[in-house]
Order: C-alpha cells, then structure tokens, then sequence
C-alpha cells in the first residue's frame, strides 16, 4: 500500500531475519507516513516483536534496508543507534532495571548533568514527574524502586521513559495487556497527542477493539511474511481473522443451558472461609462446586491475584480456612498448594511462570517429574509425548529442545498453561490466562479450561476481559478493593452483567 502523500518517514525494504529452525521475518517491506498510528496483527509467533526489534535495535536483520527520513538504519543497528535515529520501544515484557528508582529509569544512561560530569538528580526527579504527570500518573513517586511498583505502574514507567526521548517513531508492543480500562484510555489520548506532533506510532496489540479504535492501517503478518497492509476505516475483525490465520474462526457463545454444576453443599470442592491477608483482602469467604469453572471480575487492584496468591501459598494469609473437599488444608508455600492439589497460573510469567533458562518439554514437565522418571533416570521419549501432546493441543509454535526464553510471548503463555496442565492438580487458578494469546488460540484456551473442570475438579479463572469471563465461566464473583462484593450465577452471566457489577458494585477505581 502506498503511504498518502508519496514520502513516507520509515520504509522497510526485503527485511530478512532467521533464527535457528524459524524464519522470523520473510521478505517484509512496508512503509509508513509520519503521524500514522499503525497496527500489526498476527497469530502468536507471526514476527510482529521480531519486526519491532529490528527497527529498535534489539536484534539485528540479516538482510533487507530500513530507512527513516531518508537516512539508512545501519545493518548492525543497536538500541543506542535506533534512539539516536529517534526511534523509542516499549517491550511486551518489561525492560525495567528493578532495583533502580523511577527517575533512574526513565533517564538510563541519559542522566541530566551537572558542570563537572555529575548527575543532576534534581533536575533529573523534575523532569521524571513531568513526565509522569503528562500520563497522569501523579500517584508514582519518582523516587521509589520499580521492583515496588505493580506491573501497571511499571509499564507507565516504561512508557514515560519512551516518551522522555524526543522520538519521531515510537513503538508499543502489547502495551496494554496489564492496564485498567481507565489507564488504557489514558494511553489512547497520549497515542493522540503523539499523532498530532506528528510522531509515528506502531502498535502491537492482540485485542482487537483497541486496535480498531486507535489506528488508521493495520499490517497483518503471518509465519513472518506481511500478508497486507490495510486501511482500518471499512475492516472488521472477521476479515482480519482469516487475514492472519488464512482459515475461518467460528465463534461459540456460552449459554446458561451449558452449565451442569450442581450448586449443592456436598458438591463443593474448594471452600474459603474469611480469608484476610492483614493488607487489603478481608474477609473473603467462596465455595467452588465440582466441575465448575468460577471467574473473578474485577479492576486492576481489586487483589483477586493477591487472593489467589494467598490461597495458593505464595501470599500471606493472616486468618481464615481453607477447606478441599471438606478437609481443611493449610498452604505455606506453593509447595504445599501444589502437594494439595491447587495449582496457580501466575499472570507474570516472567517472574514466577516459567524457568527462562529451559527447553519447551523441561518446563512442562517440571512440577511433576514424577510421571516421566524413575531413581534419577529421566525417560525422554515420554517426556517428548507428553509435550508434543500439549503443543498439538495448545497450538505451540516452538521446538521441544528449545530455550522458552527464544519462543514469542503468546507461545510462552501456552508453554505455562501446559506446565500447570501436566502438574496433575485437581483445582488450577488461571490468572490471565489469554493475556498475549492471539485471537485464534483463544477459543482454544478456553477450550482447555472447559475440559479441565470437567475433567478433574474445577477450574477458577481471574481475568480483566469481562467477555472472556462471560465466554468461559459458569459462575462470576466480582471482587473491589479486597472484597467480594457480588455474585453473578450462571443463568445471569453475560458481558453486560459483568461490566456492570464492576462498575456499580465495583465503585471507583482503587487507591
Ligand atoms: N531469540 C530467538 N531465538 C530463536 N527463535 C526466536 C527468537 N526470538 C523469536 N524467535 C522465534 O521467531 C518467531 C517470531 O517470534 P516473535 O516474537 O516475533 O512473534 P510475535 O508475532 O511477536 O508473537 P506473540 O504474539 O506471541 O508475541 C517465533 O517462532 C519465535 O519462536
Ligand atoms: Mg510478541
């Protein structure tokens, strides 16, 4: 496609990128105008982080020219080179050094200075809060360390450190995915303004609504080729799913008539009774029904993680019981949960889902080696069936042998859900379990947690997507500021419903 007024600012010509057994980026060119805010959809592992990476300096390409106003990225482009051609990222993982403040961070390497060399830390938290307070985020002191902030927090960081550098493009890959409704509008409005100065904004986003709302062409990749560049205005999400996936996705609703729990007292698996954490959560008291899967609403901050965390063992749980199948269980650790049967798929899977460091199959296989060897001795070919048996069934993208640290987002997610499903659990908490999913593969996610309540005990599923809640849930319980403050059963459950709990019930959003 060709850009609107024949001189685009960024041009991509014959990009070529290979990684060992994949073809990350095949042949793409495509160009862009200065102020075109630019979408790029695509199945999980389809080459949208590799694109972005290329341009900012990450990895490099093996072939293929970029040029920017003109000029011609270098081959071996670096984070420093791109940001000198005034290109700024901000990762689908995070980038932040944790230990450092937040001015710290936002002016890495590029420290105001003083006469003689030295930082000018004044200046520097001065310029840090101005750029914070131009995304409103008044509430993050300049001061404190990131590793104390919430992933929210840390993201707004990271986008006030891009916004820092003066850029002429600015590239956000899954920004929002860890953002309240609230925080994701806030980013739209800078997306605008940045557009009105002209910036060039690439977006990667797997929610398709956002993408429709905030950009003006999409680029649909697949298997690292660029099957086209549209403009959105006269697309709809039908068409572009058969773009990225080349098939026809049907969609099912959920319908109250599908839900066979018994809401019985002799039919509940998991009991919690007053739980507090001394913090925020108080008082939190819910039953899980055999083969029920149980959704949690809620904003960001409602602590439906730090509840689960706390059942799970990895939180504090200061009073209350927890009961599973009536017998009373105490976890101290994930350890212990796990020894009980509840598993926990965390929302970070960076931090505490998956051992970077290991292939595909060690880290499904880790929390139950049990199944696969005998004194010391690891049987191989079993450990292969097991995983080629979740990645058919999960749609991995991705090797046995290979490093989970080298495999896309979206992939690292299956390989977690994966771990957790071969764990033997009877009861998995699912925290985000489609964040970075592609559109596609969720309908099969949901799939997966559909089978596994019916199949083993029941499943519970924290999400921010009130549709997903509606599409995979029987019964919803809306959480606000450490509270479970409404009940939604299965003949009521809907979108609509939900959102308005959270928002009616839910009250603001939490200090
Ligand atoms: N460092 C690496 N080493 C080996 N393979 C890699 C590496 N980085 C990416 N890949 C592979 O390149 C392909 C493209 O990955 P990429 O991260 O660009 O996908 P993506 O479109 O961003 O997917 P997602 O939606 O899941 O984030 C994938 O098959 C991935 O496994
Ligand atoms: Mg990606």
């Amino acid at each position: 496609m060709s850009t609107q007024n024949g001189t685009p600012l960024l041009t991509i010509m014959h990009v070529n990128k290979q990684y060992p057994g994949v073809k990350a980026l095949d042949d793409v060119s495509l160009a862009m105008d200065a102020g075109e805010v630019m979408a790029i959809l695509g199945e999980n592992g389809a080459g949208k982080s590799t694109l972005v990476k290329v341009l900012s300096g990450a990895v490099s390409r093996d072939s293929g020219e970029i040029l920017l106003a003109g000029r011609s990225l270098p081959m071996y482009n670096t984070p420093l080179t791109a940001r000198a051609f005034g290109i700024a990222i901000i990762y689908q993982e995070l980038s932040l050094l944790l230990q450092l403040d937040v001015a710290e961070n936002i002016f890495l390497a590029r420290e105001p200075v003083l006469f003689g060399g030295v930082i000018d830390y004044r200046k520097m938290h001065a310029q840090a809060r101005e750029q914070l307070d131009k995304l409103e985020a008044y509430h993050i002191d300049t001061r404190a360390k990131v590793e104390t902030l919430s992933l929210p927090e840390r993201q707004l960081v990271e986008i006030a450190k891009a916004l820092a550098v003066d850029c002429r493009v600015i590239i956000m890959d899954e920004p929002t995915t860890s953002l309240t409704w609230e925080e994701t509008d806030r980013l739209f409005e800078m997306v605008r303004r940045l557009k009105s100065r002209n910036v060039t904004v690439i977006y990667i986003s797997h929610r398709m609504n956002e993408i429709f709302e905030i950009s003006d062409t999409i680029a649909v990749m697949r298997d690292g080729r660029l099957i086209d560049k549209v403009r959105t205005a006269g697309m709809d999400s039908v068409k572009i799913v058969e773009m990225m996936t080349g098939r026809l996705l049907e969609h099912k609703d959920r319908k109250a008539e599908d839900c066979k729990v018994a809401y019985r007292d002799d039919n509940i698996v998991l009991e919690v009774g007053g739980a507090s954490d001394g913090k925020k959560i108080e008082n939190a008291s819910f039953n899980v029904y055999a083969h029920e899967v149980l959704g949690f609403a809620g904003l960001v901050g409602a602590q439906r993680t730090e509840l689960a965390r706390a059942i799970f063992g990895a939180g504090k749980m200061v009073r209350g019981e927890v009961k599973i199948s009536g017998r009373r269980i105490r976890n101290r650790s994930p350890k212990d949960a796990i020894r009980n049967g509840i598993g926990y798929l965390s929302e970070n899977r960076k931090e505490e889902g998956l051992n970077l460091g290991m292939t595909l199959e060690e880290n499904v296989i880790i929390i139950d080696m049990g199944k696969v060897s005998r004194r010391g001795f690891l049987y191989r070919a079993k450990i292969r069936e097991i995983f080629d048996g979740f990645k058919a069934s999960t749609r991995i993208k991705g090797n046995a042998k290979q490093l989970v640290s080298s495999l896309s987002g979206g992939n690292q997610q299956k390989v977690a859900i994966s771990k957790w499903l071969h764990s033997g659990c009877g009861i998995l908490i699912f925290d985000e379990p489609t964040r970075g999913i592609d559109v596609a593969a969720k309908a099969e996610i949901f799939e997966i947690i559909r089978r596994f309540a019916a199949e083993r005990m029941a499943a519970v599923v924290i999400s921010s997507d009130v549709r997903e809640l509606a599409d995979v849930c029987d019964r919803v319980l809306v959480m606000s500021r450490g509270k479970i403050v409404h009940e939604i059963m299965p003949y009521d459950v809907s979108q609509e419903k939900i959102l308005h709990s959270i928002v009616n019930k839910g009250g603001k959003k939490n200090e």
